[in-house]
């Protein structure tokens, strides 16, 4: 069976208690930060000096997200404030071809998505050169919302693309994801689970966690 990465949402978090929200995710893989700019999405989440104090907090492997126009602006930011991979949209630029070469200029993983609505094929040239793709299986700005079902074919499609050729490219899916679906999301071909109000609810993130990892046996 394929190995899956957990990399919870920050966004679903407490940020009164980022600290103690960080520590309760020690177990998982990664930790998820959502950056969105109230122009490449509808909505405005947080940022650098955000990114900086989880960074200083926690050992785990910040993978930002970055829903906001033009990333290549910010791409040195990020990466100093504390990134270790940087994800970005293939609608958010003219060139995104660019953009990744310069988080892979900067030592960092570099990842790419793009919308549901947007056809995979603008994400093909892309594959031989990143390290991580990334299928929203929800319109992206807002947390909590339902898992689009038609994201299990993309998965496919892209699992399929990335084994022709022979990439060990993470491939993460981000929406929408919880005990429920998790494993269908794994059949599917994807290694790397975000989840953010899945993880974060009721009884803490550390039992959130768990009921993941347990779906997922
Ligand atoms: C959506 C974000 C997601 C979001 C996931 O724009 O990219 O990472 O936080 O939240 P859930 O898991 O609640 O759908
Ligand atoms: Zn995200």
């Amino acid at each position: 069976p394929r190995r899956v990465l957990l990399a919870p949402s920050l966004l679903a978090s407490d940020f009164t208690r980022l600290g103690d929200e960080l520590q309760a995710i020690a177990g998982a893989d990664w930790a998820h930060v959502d950056v969105m700019d109230g122009q490449f999405v509808p909505n405005i989440s947080f940022g650098l000096p955000i990114l900086a104090a989880a960074r200083a907090a926690s050992p785990l492997f910040m993978d930002v997200h970055l829903m906001i126009d033009r990333p290549e602006r910010y791409l040195k930011d990020f990466a100093d404030a504390g990134a270790d991979g940087l994800t970005v949209h293939v609608e958010s630029t003219p060139h995104i071809h660019r953009a990744v070469q310069q988080i892979r200029e900067l030592g960092k993983k570099a990842g790419v998505t793009l919308n549901p609505g947007t056809p995979l094929e603008t994400l093909r040239p892309l594959l031989p050169d990143v390290d991580l793709v990334l299928i929203m299986s929800v319109n992206p700005g807002f947390g909590g919302q339902k898992f689009i079902p038609h994201s299990l074919d993309r998965i496919r499609t892209v699992r399929r693309w990335l084994d022709e050729l022979g990439s060990a490219a993470e491939l993460q899916v981000d929406g929408g994801v919880g005990p429920t679906n998790a494993r269908a999301v794994v059949n599917a071909g994807a290694s790397n689970l975000v989840a953010g109000s899945a993880v974060f609810g009721p009884g803490g993130a550390q039992a959130g966690l768990e009921r993941l990892r347990e779906a997922l046996k």
